[in-house]
C-alpha cells in the first residue's frame, strides 16, 4: 500500500496497492485501502488534502473492484501511455466528504 506525492497545499495525492498472490480474494487490499484512506485524510486534510486518486489499467478488474468497494468513484478514462501503460486506464477518486 502506498501514498504518493503528498505535498502541503496540494489538494490531491495518489494511492497504490498490491497484495501477495496467496492472500488475494480475502478482502486484504480493500481493508488496507480503507485504513490508508482514513489515515491520510485524518493526517493531511489540515494541510489541504481534498482527494485521493487511484489509477489502474482497464483490464485490471480486481483493482477496479477494490476501488469500487473502497468508495473510490470512477472519474475518467485515461489514455494508454506505452510502454509503461500499454492499455487505457481508469481514474477513480475519493474525496474527503465521502
Ligand atoms: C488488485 C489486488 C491488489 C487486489 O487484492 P485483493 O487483496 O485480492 O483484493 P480484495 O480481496 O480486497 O478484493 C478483490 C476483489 O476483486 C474481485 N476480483 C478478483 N479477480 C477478479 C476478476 N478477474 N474479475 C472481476 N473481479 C475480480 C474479487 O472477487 C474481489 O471482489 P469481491 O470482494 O466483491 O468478491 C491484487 O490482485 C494484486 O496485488 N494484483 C497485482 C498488483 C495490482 O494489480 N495492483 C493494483 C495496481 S492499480
Amino acid at each position: 500500500m502506498v501514498l504518493k506525492e503528498v505535498t502541503s497545499g496540494k489538494p490531491a495525492a495518489e494511492v497504490g496497492y498490491w497484495t501477495a498472490a496467496h492472500a488475494r480474494g480475502r478482502g486484504v487490499a480493500s481493508r488496507a485501502l480503507e485504513a490508508l484512506t482514513c489515515w491520510a485524510f485524518d493526517t493531511f486534510e489540515a494541510d489541504g488534502l481534498e482527494r485521493l486518486e487511484l489509477l489502474h489499467q482497464v483490464d485490471n478488474l480486481a483493482s477496479c473492484r477494490v476501488a469500487q468497494k473502497s468508495r473510490y468513484d470512477f472519474d475518467t478514462i485515461l489514455p494508454a501511455a506505452p510502454p509503461s501503460f500499454p492499455h487505457d486506464g481508469h481514474l477513480h477518486i475519493r474525496r474527503t466528504s465521502t
